[in-house]
């Protein structure tokens, strides 16, 4: 993977220097990588060409990355450090860091457009699903959601809703994508993997918003808890902790069980699911 995205990143020695910097600085050394574990096991699960998971395994991390940028600028969560380093823009400038951020959305598309792996269908409808899972009724528009919603409460169902856009939206691309870099999947797969990927795309951010809490945010040099999101709802705020564990553990049996009609192609998403609940960082 990082050989993958360094290969297909601007090199740092081209103008502007500072630019490419930055936008390497922010997606390469750091980042477990999730989304385009989800790209390449999905991939496997269908029988796809190994050859054809790279470029939407890039893409989806590349607007993983640029997110992140632009959620630790001040306008957003204001946050110091990311991934164990200080985030884009306290490296480089706040200014540097909101284009590093533009910069690697549009090189998620490009390379998508580009591939030649994948047929010109595939490539088409890879970067409708990646826009509009990365779009205002996606990530950017959970994001909106997210903001508006500073020491306000949300209802369980608003607040599930946030979710799914800001986080879900993204990894239920990432399992899409890699199904359709095999083309013809039998749609009881397919929905074999959208009820999974639903499943375990918000249990993602449920588990992200119990890290926040459980002061494992301090290793990775965030200002922990409620503080840190500015008052802003989250599971363990408005369900407790014990119950916001519960609710991933039921989304995590949720996401076994959909695996169900792929049999044994289905080991490595299985994992990946366990990984996502039960992770500590
Ligand atoms: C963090 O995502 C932001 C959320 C969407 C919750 P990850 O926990 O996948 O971040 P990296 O890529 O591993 O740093
Ligand atoms: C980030 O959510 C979601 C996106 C970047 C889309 P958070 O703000 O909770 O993520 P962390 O905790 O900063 O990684
Ligand atoms: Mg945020
Ligand atoms: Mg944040
Ligand atoms: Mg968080």
């Amino acid at each position: 993977m990082e050989r993958a995205l360094d290969s297909r990143l601007p090199s740092a020695a081209q103008a502007p220097a500072h630019l490419h910097a930055a936008m390497r600085y922010a997606t390469l050394d750091g980042g477990k990588r999730v989304r385009a574990s989800l790209v390449y096991a999905t991939g496997e699960a269908v029988g796809a060409p190994d050859g054809a998971l790279d470029a939407p395994a890039c893409a989806i991390e590349l607007i993983h990355a640029y997110s992140l940028v632009h959620d630790d600028l001040p306008c957003m969560d204001d946050d110091d450090l990311r991934r164990g380093k200080p985030t884009c823009h306290k490296a480089f400038d706040q200014a540097t860091a909101l284009l590093a951020g533009d910069a690697l959305q549009s090189c998620a598309f490009e390379i998508l457009a580009n591939e030649s792996a994948l047929s010109a269908a595939q490539r088409l409808r890879m970067i409708a699903i990646l826009a509009q899972a990365a779009g205002s009724r996606g990530m950017a528009g959970g994001q909106a959601i997210d903001l508006a919603s500073g020491g306000k409460t949300l209802t369980l169902p608003q607040l599930e809703d946030m979710h799914r856009r800001k986080t879900g939206a993204l990894i239920h691309a990432s399992v899409l994508l890699g199904a359709l870099a095999r083309e013809n999947v039998a749609a009881e797969k397919l929905t074999a993997l959208e009820n999974y990927s639903r499943a375990i795309g918000l249990a993602f951010q449920i588990t992200d918003d119990i890290l926040d809490v459980e002061g494992n945010a301090e290793t990775l040099g965030k200002k922990p808890g409620v503080d840190r999101e500015r008052g802003k709802p989250t599971y363990p705020l408005l369900m407790g902790l014990s119950e916001a564990k519960a609710r991933a553990k039921t989304l995590h049996a949720q996401a076994l069980e959909s695996l169900a009609p792929l049999g044994d192609n289905g080991a490595i998403l299985a994992e990946l699911a366990g990984f996502i609940i039960e992770r500590r960082q």
